[in-house]
């Protein structure tokens, strides 16, 4: 391809283009003739311009991607050949009055769909997946957020698809001549057309009931294929909670007389908020406790709650452009946070919640493809539904949450819902209506939409023991990113506590007056650099900063051992007493990496040692803390601290720190296994899911010990566990170690659960994510297992994705590792250009290694970027990377 054709297909679209659409579609009419090969879609819209006559018709465009054109009628006559143009990317033409109906009949093949955006077919069943830019290949359309139309969709297919599902309400159905039938659909609500979506197939249904504020009876639906009917308890139960805490918490009530959610095995993402129609990645559906672990129902609950509080935060209130993609995700990933916390343990919830962020956002800000929550550009919007856009977003809202107080808050939703009703707004929207809720302004606030980066504080203490005062003195900064070298200080909420030396919490008084009385508040930043004096202060206090995490920032504050300690002990702020003992493990860590590149012994402190001893042995009534209390610093963690990361040495000297602990307190950790064990039959409640990841994590730290009796205690687990979270905890530590029961234990797993596909990407990933030295053999063998298909997303996250997350083996000095994801991308590319991107941002960050790792690194983007039509998702990634 010559590179003016390339710039063509990989044009930038900026922010300040935006122009509003030209013209408006009322109602869209739709109706498909499912056929595997050749689907017919007829759609008839009422379109009407946007602007005043007088000056003029501008052309219409209606998006269209590998679409064959039969019919185009305006007003009932065909449209003349010469009146209209057509490319690879849309239709176009200047319609002759400012109000008309356009007729297109478009034919399109779902069987030759491997993207899984549009139509496409799924374990034989048809699906669609529409966002963000979907609806484009399904018929001509002006396929953008801010065109709202009411939908009309009538689904004809052979009876061997016998439910046959759309958004909204269902308004008729009936046969059809030739053994075929219909049902037709109607969404009252004004939607964009990502919100589309369209399903048939021989399906299940698992119905329910729901019963709203306002008494209205709906109707819960859940779709799975037929074998599968037994396992969506848990799915509608965290629907009916979620329906009833979003009018607890935010006073949503549901709209449409029925909800459905379908699950397919097929799907690019986690799940998708479709209008009353949402379709699920089955992995977020699907649980029994013999097949889905803790975690995995905790997936589900998040998703489901997710998914459906965008039935507000994105379908009744939508995005004007998918510049404002966090205004809908962000909002959401922070509702289905604080629903979380809600239905579990608020502390232990905020510090895995923040793990995502630190251990991976905080690297997206750090790397080539740093970009604002607000980006002010794309070349491919799927590689915009970022950690940064999603998580970061998240604690944007967090943060306003915690400068106006949860009722301040919700008097700013509260407008926010009402004022933009069926409209599609901006993030500049959302903010306003905080503003004018509250009357403030948050006009400096903003900036954390429009700047990327992490932001550093640096912070210095004073006592002055004569005057009985304390002062904290806090710089900020934030790193340039690409086309932001320079950064405006920024408006941060920080809440802080102070501690007495014996662990008690003091009233904090400023100086200023301005705050004053409790033991914990919330100092606002605003400047380069401020100074906080507390009064009344008896002696030197030992801080804590940025409670529950407060803003998504890194904080430089040089804490002695000691002080960590006392916080680790004492901290009233769960997240803070967690992260006391995160930053002393670090640091540790971070000195024994330092050890192994100088190829000095290693060593590990005893005070550490004893700390982690009094943590295990503390019998913590939230057993869930106690065990991520217990576990050390991700590597990715610990590598953003490094400027030039040495994956091999972060291995070596966190899994020396590991293993020292469980050899001198193997003790201990046997007596914590044992006292775990769950004394009744299998539950998932708080409790039981504490008792068993307290449980497991013992365990996993045994099982550094490579001795016998361990790995036949991690077998005898393995045979004996009636749950999937024991079974599978059990076979990780086997799968990660040299002995002899390993391969049996994967070969039984195999055995058991070889039909079943969720199951399966669990035994595909355990060996990929292996530590051995011999994982990527593995990995390359297991890509011809029968089991394995490229084509399936699922499957190549489980095999392909966990290997280039395997940081030791992914980084190996020899290359083999690059080259294998490599060539993996460039096979998916062809197919799946979503699912390719993904894969090929485990390159990005290569700057950041030595020199040979660099080039081998380089080497491999280099090869990928030469690969003749490679898409323009993997195209963006891999040349702004190169930069
Ligand atoms: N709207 C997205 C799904 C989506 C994103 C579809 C991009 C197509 C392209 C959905 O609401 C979502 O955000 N899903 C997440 C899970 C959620 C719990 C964060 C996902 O799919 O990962
Ligand atoms: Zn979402």
């Amino acid at each position: 391809m010559d590179d003016h054709r390339r710039t063509e297909l990989h044009k930038t679209v900026y922010l300040k283009d935006y122009q509003p659409p030209d013209w408006l579609v009322d109602t869209v009419d739709l109706r498909f003739d499912l056929d595997e090969k050749a689907t017919t879609v007829r759609s008839i819209l009422t379109v009407r311009s946007n602007h005043d006559t007088g000056r003029g018709m501008r052309p219409f465009v209606l998006n269209g991607r590998r679409l064959t054109l039969n019919v185009l009628k305006q007003d009932g006559r065909p449209l003349d050949k010469a009146r209209y143009r057509v490319d690879d990317e849309a239709l176009s033409f200047t319609p002759s009055s400012a109000k008309f109906v356009l007729e297109i009949e478009t034919v399109i093949d779902p069987s030759a769909n491997t993207e899984l955006t549009g139509l496409y077919l799924s374990s034989g069943n048809f699906c669609t997946q529409c966002e963000a830019e979907g609806f484009r290949r399904i018929t001509y359309y002006p396929d953008r957020p801010d065109v709202l139309a009411r939908f009309t969709t009538t689904i004809a297919a052979n009876k061997k698809y016998p439910v046959l599902l759309s958004n909204g309400n269902l308004t008729g159905s009936g046969d059809l001549v030739d053994g075929r039938h219909f049902a037709t659909w109607h969404d009252p609500f004004p939607k964009p057309a990502y919100l589309f979506a369209l399903i048939a197939g021989d399906l299940a249904r698992v119905q329910d009931r729901f019963t709203t504020m306002s008494r209205r009876p709906i109707d819960l639906n859940i779709f799975v294929q037929h074998h599968n009917r037994d396992k969506c308890t848990h799915a509608m139960e965290s629907l009916k909670q979620s329906m009833k805490w979003d009018e607890e918490a935010y006073g949503r009530e549901y709209d449409l007389d029925t909800f459905m959610i379908v699950a397919v095995d097929d799907f690019n993402m986690g799940a998708m908020e479709n209008k009353g129609l949402n379709v699920f990645n089955s992995k977020y559906v699907l649980a029994r406790p013999e097949t889905a672990t803790d975690s995995d129902y905790q997936g589900i609950m998040g998703v489901v709650a997710h998914e459906y509080f965008h039935n507000w935060s994105g379908d009744r209130v939508t995005c004007r452009d998918w510049f404002q993609l966090s205004l809908k995700e962000g909002f959401t990933v922070f509702r289905d946070q604080q629903f979380m916390e809600d239905m579990t343990s608020p502390g232990v919830q905020r510090i895995s919640d923040v793990a995502v962020l630190r251990n991976s956002q905080f690297r997206e800000d750090a790397g080539p493809m740093a970009h604002p929550v607000r980006p002010d550009s794309y070349v491919e919007i799927n590689n915009f539904y970022t950690l940064t856009v999603y998580n970061k977003g998240a604690e944007v809202i967090r943060m306003m949450r915690t400068l106006l107080g949860p009722a301040g808050f919700r008097k700013g939703t509260d407008l926010y819902f009402s004022r933009h009703d069926g409209q599609a707004v901006t993030t500049d929207d959302f903010v306003r209506a905080m503003e004018d809720a509250n009357s403030v302004d948050l006009a400096q606030f903003k900036l954390w939409y429009s700047q990327a980066g992490t932001p550093e504080l640096s912070v210095t203490r004073s006592y002055d023991a004569n005057a009985g005062t304390y002062t904290l003195t806090v710089s900020q900064s934030c790193p340039p990113t690409p086309g932001q070298p320079d950064k405006k200080p920024m408006h941060i909420p920080l809440a802080i506590g102070l501690l007495g030396k014996n662990g008690g919490e003091l009233d904090l008084k400023l100086d200023s007056g301005s705050k004053e009385g409790s033991k914990s508040l919330v100092l606002e930043l605003r400047k380069p650099q401020e100074s906080f004096t507390f009064v009344d202060i008896p002696a030197e206090p030992v801080p804590s900063l940025l409670r529950h995490f407060s803003a998504p920032v890194k904080v430089k504050l040089d804490l002695t051992d000691e002080e960590r300690l006392l916080l680790m002990a004492h901290d009233p702020d769960e997240f803070n007493r967690w992260d006391a003992g995160q930053q002393y493990a670090a640091k540790l860590i971070l000195e024994l990496v330092q050890d192994v590149q100088d190829g000095k012994p290693l060593a590990l402190d005893n005070r550490f040692i004893d700390a982690f001893r009094i943590t295990l042995e503390s019998g913590m009534k939230d057993k869930s803390f106690q065990a991520f209390a217990l576990s050390m610093p991700a590597e990715t963690y610990l590598a953003d601290f490094m400027e030039i990361i040495d994956p091999s040495a972060i291995h070596e000297a966190r899994r020396f720190v590991q293993e020292t602990l469980a050899a001198v307190l193997k003790q201990p950790l046997l007596a914590v296994y044992s006292a775990h064990q769950d004394p009744g039959p299998y539950r998932i409640d708080q409790e039981s899911i504490g008792r068993r990841s307290l449980k497991n994590m013992a365990l996993a730290y045994l099982s550094l010990l490579e001795d016998g009796d361990v790995c036949d205690l991690c077998l005898r687990q393995f045979r004996g566990g009636g749950n999937m979270t024991d079974v599978l905890a059990a076979l990780i530590n086997l799968a990660n170690n040299e002995c002899h029961e390993r391969d049996d234990a994967l070969a039984m797993f195999y055995g058991t659960w070889k039909s079943d596909p969720l199951i399966m990407d669990k035994w595909f990933a355990i060996q990929a994510a292996s530590r051995l030295s011999n994982t990527l053999g593995t990995v390359k063998k297991l890509l011809h297992h029968p089991a394995f298909n490229i084509k399936n997303p699922n499957r190549v996250r489980a095999l392909i994705g966990s290997f280039a997350s395997n940081a030791v083996r992914f980084h190996d000095p020899s290359g083999a590792g690059y080259a294998f994801i490599a060539e993996q991308v460039i096979a998916i590319d062809a197919m799946n250009p979503q699912i390719a991107a993904r894969l090929v941002s485990a390159f990005t960050l290569w700057k950041r290694y030595d020199a040979k790792r660099q080039s081998l690194m380089r080497g491999q983007l280099e090869r990928i970027l030469s690969t003749p039509s490679l898409s323009k998702d993997v195209h963006e990634i891999v040349t702004k990377s190169l930069v």
